[in-house]
């Protein structure tokens, strides 16, 4: 690529509406990778992608450009099928901690490469390293060999994939560029067609909690995830799944822990299990597993031992109690009825503002801090009993978050719950 373009020629193209071509494409994102083109033009680039979108072949460019601006893995020699699964983000989504596991139970090597929370939503590795001595960074040959006797890795993505996408998403999370459909879908797939998965499930919310509040957006942020991913030779299938409410009752990192160990022993609360099994279901299908069920699994007691095998060969100890909350306080009910809503966005403020979450990305997070919810959609509560607990080292942070939760939990008449899973989407 020897062709130089002018980057303002580019946005002022983008901004009026025009298709950029795959050479403009593939130099904007090398210019800006390299530091030739500047954070504040990138900005400007990615409000006009915001608002002027991109079609299925510039995503498609835009996608393979930030694969090349770094290193593709290769899973290539193992014995077993690879087989991923992503989520879009949600409020208590401790989905990957069972799910990791029941899949390798099933047969699958599963490397989950995971991020850490920003804002409302947590991150997979913020829980994980709230189980003692647990470290995130492993090499490829680490990740290879755990792969190979355990089955599955959770761990952190190396700074060689996908470059482009991690100075690209920093930026837009500043700049208020996050919720852009291409932008989304070309940040997730190029990370996970670079890391060289066979196959890919992704979870993508809806609701309050979700960065899609409608499903006519999830759905068309499902098509084109899927299209890339097919496209790129990754068998990739999506459920659509529900954010409105959190998804089972703790929402913080020790906390999350916790409850994915009841789902690994067989209980848990009945959403976390259903989208466990829903999705393990797509991924053991999708790495040609058929006639495995992973609830089977789940009941054998095999993911639990796939949980301790994998947290051990990290470093972590499977037996360490989980850290405990210095504070706590609970959200009491001021009036009796059924619980019809309780709304996942203020929740994951409100476990973030008690120490869950993080303002900014080198911000630390603690451990056992987070909202503890006391009640479902559908539970009948009568006025003075605990909605929820709030779960903190640092006490200050209290009045604050029970702000946030002032409007969270509405009470109102008995109501048809709703399944989990709306749809699934394929090629
Ligand atoms: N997750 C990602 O990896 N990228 C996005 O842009 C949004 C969610």
């Amino acid at each position: 690529m020897t062709t130089t373009y002018s980057v303002l020629d580019l946005i002022r193209a983008k901004r009026g509406g025009q298709t950029l071509d795959s050479d403009q494409i593939r130099w904007l994102i090398r210019a800006y990778t390299d530091g030739v083109v500047a954070d504040e033009q990138m900005s400007a680039m990615a409000m006009a992608v915001f608002f002027q979108g991109l079609d299925d072949e510039e995503l498609s460019t835009w996608t393979t450009a930030m694969i090349e601006s770094g290193e593709r893995m290769s899973f290539k020699g193992l014995s077993r099928p690879t087989v991923d699964k992503h989520s879009t983000g949600g409020v208590g989504d401790k989905i990957t901690l069972p799910l990791a596991p029941l899949v390798a139970a099933c047969g699958a090597a599963v490397p989950q490469l995971s991020g850490r929370g920003l804002g409302h939503t947590g991150g997979t590795l913020d829980k994980m390293e709230a189980i003692p001595g647990w470290r995130a960074d492993l090499s490829h040959d680490e990740m290879v060999a755990q792969l190979d006797t355990v089955g599955a890795v959770i761990c952190a993505a190396g700074p060689g994939l996908a470059p482009a996408d991690k100075k690209l998403y920093a930026l837009r999370d500043v700049t208020g560029t996050v919720e852009s459909i291409p932008l989304i879908a070309s940040s997730i797939m190029s990370k996970k067609i670079a890391e060289g998965t066979d196959s890919l499930v992704l979870d993508v919310k809806t609701g309050s909690g979700a960065f899609m509040k409608t499903e006519e957006d999830a759905r068309e942020l499902a098509r084109r995830l899927v299209g890339l991913g097919e496209s790129a030779g990754v068998r990739t299938t999506a459920l659509l799944t529900r954010m409105d409410v959190p998804l089972g009752y703790a929402c913080g990192n020790g906390i999350e822990v916790a409850e994915s160990l009841e789902v690994l022993s067989g209980g848990g609360p009945a959403d976390v299990v259903d989208l466990t099994v829903a999705l393990a279901r797509q991924m053991v299908k999708a790495a040609g597993l058929d006639g495995t069920d992973p609830a089977d699994v789940l009941a054998s007691g095999k993911a639990m031992d796939v949980w301790r095998d994998m947290v051990r060969a990290q470093g972590g100890d499977p037996d360490a109690p989980l850290p405990v909350a210095h504070h706590s306080q609970d959200v009491i009910a001021s009036e009796a009825g059924v619980v019809t809503g309780i709304d996942a966005m203020s929740v994951g403020l409100a476990a973030w503002r008690l120490g869950a979450g993080r303002a900014r990305k080198e911000d630390p997070v603690q451990a056992a801090a987070g909202v503890m919810l006391r009640v479902r959609p559908g539970d009948r509560v009568v006025a003075g009993q605990p909605l929820a607990t709030l779960l903190t080292d640092t006490a200050d942070t209290i009045s604050r978050a029970e702000d946030d939760l002032t409007d969270a939990f509405t009470v109102g008449r008995p109501f048809q719950p709703r399944t989990i899973v709306v749809d699934t989407i394929t090629a």
